[in-house]
């Protein structure tokens, strides 16, 4: 059977999820606040995407998720897939279940495309539980970006794997650090 992602779930009234397929015309001061709310002391720039979705409470913008399309090569394999960053909520409207609403239409629409695994960082092994719950496994405890040009600086974020297709084993992703490359976390900016 096909991993399942279709996107049941039912918005609180007054919520909508907004998704932009390309950054133009994108409320690009609203996300900038949201960042400096929910990365605290971080976020201070909007990094480019494939896609986006944000999730308005009328007319204020409380949530946020991207996705860059990348190749990442993982023991000297070329494996293309969607990196997922930004993923926020502004605190005032968190642990309401609002997250966990963004996430699976992210998920449920990522499904419907080509490719075949979305990948993610985080920094806190609290997350890593929290992603877990939407089918997310964690491959490394630590990840591999590019700092002056050179792909060497090691941290401790954990990466976190979910597969679309049932031929795709993200197992074959599995190796610690995870090499990321560029860095697209908002949360040190
Ligand atoms: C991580 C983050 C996105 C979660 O957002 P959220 O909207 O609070 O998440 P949810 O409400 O969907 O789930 C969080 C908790 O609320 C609980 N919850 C779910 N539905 C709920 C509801 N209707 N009422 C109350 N609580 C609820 C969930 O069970 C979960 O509980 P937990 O404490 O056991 O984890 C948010 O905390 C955030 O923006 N953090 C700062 C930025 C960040 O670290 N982003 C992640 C980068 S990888």
């Amino acid at each position: 059977m096909e991993p399942s992602f279709e996107f049941l779930e039912k918005m609180p009234s007054g919520k909508r999820i907004e998704h932009l397929s390309q950054d133009k015309n994108i409320p690009e001061a609203e996300i900038l606040d949201l960042f400096q709310a929910a990365f605290r002391g971080g976020g201070g720039s909007l990094l480019p995407v494939n896609e986006r979705w944000i999730l308005w409470s009328s007319d204020k913008l409380i949530g946020h998720a991207g996705v860059q399309r990348r190749w990442f090569v993982v023991k000297d394999k070329y494996f293309e897939g969607w990196l997922l960053g930004g993923i926020c909520i502004n605190p005032d409207f968190q642990g309401k279940g609002l997250a966990n609403i963004l996430i699976k239409k992210v998920l449920s629409d990522l499904a419907q495309k080509e490719l075949d695994f979305a990948i993610l960082c985080c920094d806190e092994e609290k997350l890593v539980s929290f992603y877990k719950r939407f089918g997310f496994i964690k491959i490394s405890d630590s990840a591999l970006y590019l700092e002056n040009g050179k792909l060497e600086k090691v941290d401790g974020d954990r990466t976190m794997v979910i597969s679309f297709a049932q031929g795709f084993d993200a197992e074959v992703l599995r190796t610690d650090p995870f090499p990321f490359g560029f860095d697209f976390c908002w949360g040190r900016g």
